[in-house]
């Protein structure tokens, strides 16, 4: 089995390439310095050189907010990129696992969404990460799209350590509190994307850490588990005034994991500690 994973130089390819490592399962990971995924064949001539048997695909435009002021660039690597590493994989018969995002779904009311549910964006990224999924639905046979949400992880930048390091000359942070979803740790989801695209169980799922909360909450646990003595003071989105709107609500449901015999992920305080202890 040899598996190809872009986005190695991001968190969540990093962890996933580390993780096939330990599983002695030959891998190639790629960053965009090895490849441009928007660019017309240079997917294609990489995968055909490696000829894997799998593609996880990690690789993507993630900068939400400026994205609203560049949605060509974030549309040519998400939906374009998307669909260039779709063709290749459908080409050659091969298996293909797309990371997605909370952000394809509105945010509206409390209820979990489930994966069927209608998608609905309020940014460009989330649009752009969308119309990934549409590539890959309809160019790849034995697909596997995983949507994931607010990711921390080792190899990156993140939540996580913007809080902390701001604490380090900040008294008191505002943070947003009318957003609620589920910190995701990607050491945590790596293994899991293993053991998916070692199976054939294909569909659309969501994976996350269990549990959820606010981004305020989230940080007041982020400064509690590191000793922090940092305050959080709640905000709302409108007082933030992100260039980017976000769904307020990201609960996603992960019963179609255990439904197809997968793990679900520990709790998200569990993963945060294990995350602070490693830094
Ligand atoms: N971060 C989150 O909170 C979050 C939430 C939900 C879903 N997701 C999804 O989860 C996946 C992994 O996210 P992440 O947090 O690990 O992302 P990340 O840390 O921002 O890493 C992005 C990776 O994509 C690569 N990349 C970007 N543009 C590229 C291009 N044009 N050609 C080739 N490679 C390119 C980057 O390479 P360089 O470093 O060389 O530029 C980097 O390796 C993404 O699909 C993202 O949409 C993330």
């Amino acid at each position: 089995m040899k598996i190809l994973v872009t986005g190695i130089s991001g968190q969540l390819g990093f962890d996933v390439c580390r993780e096939l490592d330990r599983r002695n399962i030959d891998n190639l990971g790629i960053s965009s310095r090895d490849i441009d995924i928007a660019e017309p064949d240079a997917a294609a001539k990489v995968i055909k050189q490696y000829l894997p048997d799998a593609v996880i695909h990690c690789a993507a435009y993630t900068k939400v907010d400026k994205a609203q002021a560049e949605p060509e660039r974030c549309w040519a690597v998400n939906a374009q990129g998307t669909w260039n590493i779709a063709a290749v994989c459908r080409e050659l018969g091969i298996k293909m696992l797309y990371i997605s995002t909370d952000y394809v779904f509105s945010g509206e009311g409390e209820d979990f969404f489930r994966p069927g549910d209608p998608a609905a964006p309020l940014n460009v990224y989330g649009m752009t990460k969308l119309a990934g999924e549409l590539a890959v639905k309809t160019l790849v046979e034995k697909f596997f799209i995983v949507r994931t949400s607010w990711a921390f992880g080792r190899n990156g930048s993140n939540f996580v350590k913007t809080m902390l390091k701001l604490s380090e000359t900040k008294e008191q942070i505002s943070v947003v509190c009318d957003q609620t979803g589920s910190p995701t740790y990607t050491e945590d989801l790596a293994p899991l994307l293993c053991d998916m695209i070692l199976s054939e169980r294909y569909g659309i799922y969501h994976a996350t850490n269990s549990g959820v909360c606010t981004w305020a909450e989230f940080a007041g646990e982020i400064f509690r588990l590191a000793g922090k003595s940092t305050e959080v003071l709640p905000i709302t989105s409108a007082e933030y005034s992100a260039a980017a709107p976000r769904p307020f609500n990201s609960r996603l449901d992960k019963s179609a994991l255990t439904e197809a015999g997968f793990d679900l992920l520990p709790d998200w305080h569990d993963a945060l500690k294990r995350f602070i202890n490693e830094l």
